[in-house]
Formats: structure tokens, C-alpha cells, sequence
């Protein structure tokens, strides 16, 4: 029998394309279709097989679109579902196939069906999550839940009773239990598949079904949730009945041809638990965001590595590598500081990190180093925009700029997210540096003032840049890694992370001294310039057999 063929999601390369920040096509200073449109050519040129666009629906932008109040259209911001259509057509002619996002934990507070609820239309607030309050005339919340961006998870409306949102209040959480939602997003599923969109990455995947009547946390400290990989046994997140809801969706997709797959969003407290969502009549792929939280640390990588591909095989399902995204300290940034022993908790390292200041060249050398290691390890791979400029997290935006709802929820402790949401650098030229076409309105974020050295226009003419190091290395991973089977490690020292697959080797350094490399492998590509012989620290390289010499 020959062997099967993977289809092309299971080997990917996925660019997440944040687009209120990639490109900006009216020059109103916040991204759009038509700016996306024009970049397509340089997406080609990276070499990906796919991007996932961040949530482009109308939205009132409390949480930048993920307060979704039309899921059957598109943000005029960001343009028309024309446009969209255009540009899912010319992806697809240039070879990259498009994933969306679907938000189907919470709405907009201004979705039409929450403002029937609002309205008391007869049975509209069936669809959401409303409750009486507690204490002497209900005012204290129904639960002691608190919201993922700091304040409790409730809010009260006019007629004093309350509606939960784990996230800002302008997203009230949906009720999975009621069969008008379940048949609601199988439909908005077809709207989009009908439009050739090919599949979905699927916002708080390990929301939606809550614990029956809501009950209080055991602790009180367990109240207190965030983006990072949520406590077992908390009565909001990963319970048992999503599953039934991911069936559902995969008989919507099993009807389309070519298929349409989807990719969960889901911070759940083992890979053990993440597989159950990976099931064949499930999902397909979930991020692994152990790898995201890994320290820089070669026996930390080593077990996360092997941990995410165990998990992921009991299941049939690749692995799914991912480094950072619109969520998370930038990589660079994340690896600038000193590294502690164990994953890093992603919310709070960024006040861990107060006062000590970050050392961006180092951060910049061991993140091109880390995108060898994800690029050379099988299952499929997402680059967040950005990462192949090694672009660093902006943190010391002005307060005013700030627009992350975690800034006012969290009563102006977390600065948030937006330090990595950063318009894009196309060119040297201020203002914008050719993020917007034409010049003149601000960017949504300001741009900081040193980034034209990191623009793709100044990198294009450097060889030794790491958008070229990426270009290279999407091109190699075809021919080195794609089909290339199993992870072999090499025991060659504590520090170093060293696999073998087919033949080639991926080699990285953790630690402070230089390690020999092998003689009988040549250098394929270097995550620095000058490796020859030695692996000098925070360098990573890809080897490959040398050729036989010729009789
Ligand atoms: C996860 C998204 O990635 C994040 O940006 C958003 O704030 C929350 N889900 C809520 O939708
Ligand atoms: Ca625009």
C-alpha cells in the first residue's frame, strides 16, 4: 500500500495575520483588506501555505474585534465582504489557503441578539448568561468568577439582574446550552466555508460550556483566571460537553471539498487534555502553547517537545508549534530577560519582568535560533506577523495610546497586549513606515521611533536579516523537514537541544560555551552569521548529510 500523503494542514507553515496591524490600505492608520490585498506578493515571497486572519467582523472594538456583532459580514473599518472574497480568491491563486476566526464563547454586547435581550424580547436572554444577584437585593454578582482581564465576570444591567462575561463586559458569554447558538454557528460556519475560506481557528475553544448552575470556584484564588493554561477543574473552561459541540462542527466541515479544517484556541492544563479536542471526529489541530511558554532552556525544550508530540499521536493529530501571537509578549522580548527554570506564566511576566531592562540583541539571536527549532520539528508551525522581522514587544507605549481593555479592567496594573499589536514597518519611510499607503492619519498604535532598521524594505537588502533567514528556512523545510518522520534526539550535552529526522539534524544552544559540531554534516543554514565548526551559544543550525564523495 503506499503510504499516505499528508494533507496540508498537517505540515503547514500558518502566518497570523493581525489585521488591524499588518497593512493599511486607505491610510486611515489602522489595517485593512486592501492592504492585505497588496501584501499577498510578499506572503508568497515568505513562502507560507497559509495565514489566519484575526477577526475582521463588524465590531465596536471593545477587545480589538473579538467582540464579534455580525458574524455574516465584515468590519467597514477593514472593508466589504466583496473585498473579502477578492481576497480569499487571490490568496488562493497565489497558493495560500485562508483561515478565519471564529469568537463563538461571547458576542458583542451590540450583536443583535443581545440587544434583544436587552429589549426583553421573550426568550433572548436565553442565549446568554443571566442570573438575579446575590445579597440584600442582588447586588453582589451570582458568582464569585472574575474576568480574564481583571474585575469580576459579571456585570448588572438596568433591571438589576446580571450577565456573565469572562472577558470584557462588552462580550457577553453565550449559553452553548440553548440549540439556537448551536445551530446559529454551524450556519455561520457554511456562510464562510460557501465562500471558500478554508477552515477556522476557534477563539477560548475551551470555553462555551460551563458547569451546570454556574457554582462558585472551590477557591477563591482559582476565581482569578487568565489567557494561561487554566486550572483543571475550574467550572468555565474545558468541560467535558464542548466536545459534542467540536462533532458538530466537523460534520459541517466533512461536507466540503476541498477540506476545510480547524485549529483551537484552547489553554487547558495538560496535552493530555488538549488530545480530547483532536479526537478524528473532532478537531484537527490545536496549539501547543507549551512551547510558547518555554523558558530558554535546552532540557525544558527537550521535555516540552516530546510531552506536545505524545499527546498529540495518541490522537492521529500533528503537533502545533507556535512561539508567540497577538496575546503575548513578543519573542524577542520574551527571550531579552534573564529565563526562569520552568514555563513561563505569559500574563504575568509582564510585571515580573518591571525593572529589569530588556537586552533585545541577545532576545533577537536566541528568537531566530527558536525559529529554527519550531521550523525543523514535524506537525505544522504558525508565525505571528512580525516574527520574521524579529520585531521586540513595544513596552513603554504611552498610557494614553493604550487601547488593550486589560489596561482599565485590571485598574490600570497590566499595561496588556498591545505592546505586541504594533503596526507593521513595510519601509524606512515615517510616518508609519509605509504601513499606511498614504501618509497622514496616526497609526491606531504608535510605531516606535527606531523601526526602520527592522522595516521589511531594511531587511530585504541585508543576506544576514532575519526575514531572509525566514525566507530560507520556509524554502529548506520543504526539502529538510516536511516529510522528513520522527524527532531522534542526539545526547549531546546538557545545553544543547540536538534532534535528528530523516537524515538532517536541528542543533540548538542554551547554554554559554561554544559545542563542537559534527564533521560529517554540513551546514544547511545558520540562525547566525559565521558558524562553521562550533555551535557558539543561542545559535541554532540545520545539518544535513554530506554528500558522498563521487568515485
Ligand atoms: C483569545 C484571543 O486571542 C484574545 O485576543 C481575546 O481577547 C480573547 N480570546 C477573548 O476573545
Ligand atoms: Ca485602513
Amino acid at each position: 500500500m503506499a503510504a499516505e500523503v499528508p494533507s496540508w494542514w498537517q505540515t503547514a507553515v500558518v502566518y497570523q495575520v493581525y489585521i488591524r496591524s499588518f497593512a493599511d490600505g486607505n491610510g486611515d492608520g489602522i489595517g485593512d483588506i486592501a492592504g492585505m490585498r497588496d501584501r499577498l506578493p510578499y506572503l508568497a515571497g515568505l513562502g507560507i501555505d497559509a495565514i489566519w486572519i484575526n477577526p475582521w467582523y463588524p465590531s465596536p472594538m471593545a477587545d480589538a474585534g473579538y467582540d464579534v456583532a455580525d458574524y455574516r459580514d465584515i468590519e467597514p473599518a477593514y472593508g466589504t465582504l466583496d473585498e473579502a472574497q477578492a481576497l480569499v480568491a487571490e490568496a488562493h491563486a497565489a497558493g495560500i489557503r485562508v483561515l478565519l476566526d471564529i469568537v463563538p464563547n461571547h458576542t458583542s454586547d451590540q450583536h443583535a441578539w443581545f440587544r434583544a435581550a436587552l429589549a426583553g424580547e421573550p426568550g433572548a436572554r436565553q442565549r446568554y448568561h443571566f442570573r438575579p444577584g446575590r445579597g440584600e437585593d442582588g447586588v453582589q454578582p451570582p458568582n464569585n468568577w472574575q474576568s480574564v482581564f481583571g474585575g469580576p465576570a459579571w456585570t448588572r444591567v438596568a433591571d438589576g439582574s446580571w450577565y456573565l462575561h469572562l472577558f470584557a463586559p462588552g462580550q457577553p458569554d453565550l449559553n452553548w446550552d440553548n440549540g439556537e447558538v448551536r445551530a446559529e454557528f454551524e450556519d455561520i460556519l457554511a456562510f464562510w466555508f460557501d465562500r471558500g475560506v478554508d477552515g477556522f481557528r476557534i477563539d477560548v475553544a475551551h470555553g462555551m460550556v460551563k458547569e451546570p448552575g454556574l457554582p462558585d470556584t472551590r477557591d477563591a484564588a482559582e476565581a482569578v483566571q487568565s489567557l494561561v493554561q487554566s486550572r483543571a477543574g475550574h467550572p468555565a473552561w474545558d468541560q467535558d460537553g464542548v466536545h459534542e459541540i467540536y462533532r458538530g462542527w466537523r460534520s459541517v466541515a466533512n461536507r466540503y471539498r476541498p477540506e476545510r479544517i480547524f485549529i483551537a484556541e484552547a489553554w487547558v492544563s495538560s496535552n493530555e487534555r488538549l488530545a480530547r479536542y483532536l479526537r478524528p471526529d473532532e478537531l484537527h489541530t490545536a496549539f501547543q502553547f507549551d512551547f510558547l511558554r518555554a523558558p530558554w532552556r535546552a532540557q525544558v525544550l527537550r521535555a516540552v517537545v516530546d510531552d506536545a508530540i505524545a499527546a498529540a499521536a495518541t490522537v492521529g493529530a500533528p503537533p502545533t508549534w507556535v512561539l508567540s501571537n497577538h496575546d503575548v509578549t513578543r519573542t524577542v522580548t520574551r527571550f531579552a530577560r534573564s529565563q526562569p527554570e520552568h514555563l513561563i506564566e505569559t500574563d504575568w511576566e509582564r510585571g515580573r519582568w518591571a525593572g529589569e531592562d530588556p537586552d533585545h540583541v541577545l532576545g533577537r539571536r536566541r528568537a531566530r535560533a527558536a525559529a529554527l527549532v519550531q521550523l525543523a520539528l514535524p506537525g505544522t508551525a504558525y508565525v505571528y506577523q512580525g516574527e520574521e522581522l524579529a520585531l521586540e514587544e513595544i513596552e513603554d507605549l504611552p498610557d494614553a495610546a493604550r487601547q488593550d481593555p486589560t489596561w482599565a479592567q485590571s485598574g490600570f496594573t497590566d499595561v496588556g497586549r498591545d505592546g505586541c499589536r504594533i503596526p507593521l514597518p513595510w519601509n524606512e519611510t515615517e510616518p508609519s513606515y509605509g504601513f499606511a499607503t498614504e501618509s497622514g492619519a496616526a497609526t491606531w498604535l504608535p510605531q516606535p521611533a527606531h523601526w526602520a532598521q527592522h522595516s521589511v524594505q531594511a531587511q530585504d537588502r541585508d543576506p544576514d536579516s532575519t526575514l531572509n533567514l525566514y525566507r530560507a528556512a520556509l524554502r529548506l523545510r520543504r526539502s529538510l523537514w516536511r516529510d522528513a518522520g520522527d524527532v531522534k534526539w542526539l545526547a549531546v550535552g546538557a545545553d544543547v537541544a540536538a534532534f535528528e529526522r530523516g537524515g538532517s539534524q536541528c542543533w540548538v544552544n542554551t547554554g554559554d560555551s561554544d559545542v563542537p559540531l559534527p564533521e560529517v554534516m554540513s551546514i544547511a543554514l545558520a540562525s547566525a552569521p559565521g558558524v562553521r565548526g562550533v555551535l557558539p551559544p543561542d545559535t541554532a543550525v540545520w545539518l544535513r548529510a554530506d554528500e558522498a564523495p563521487s568515485m
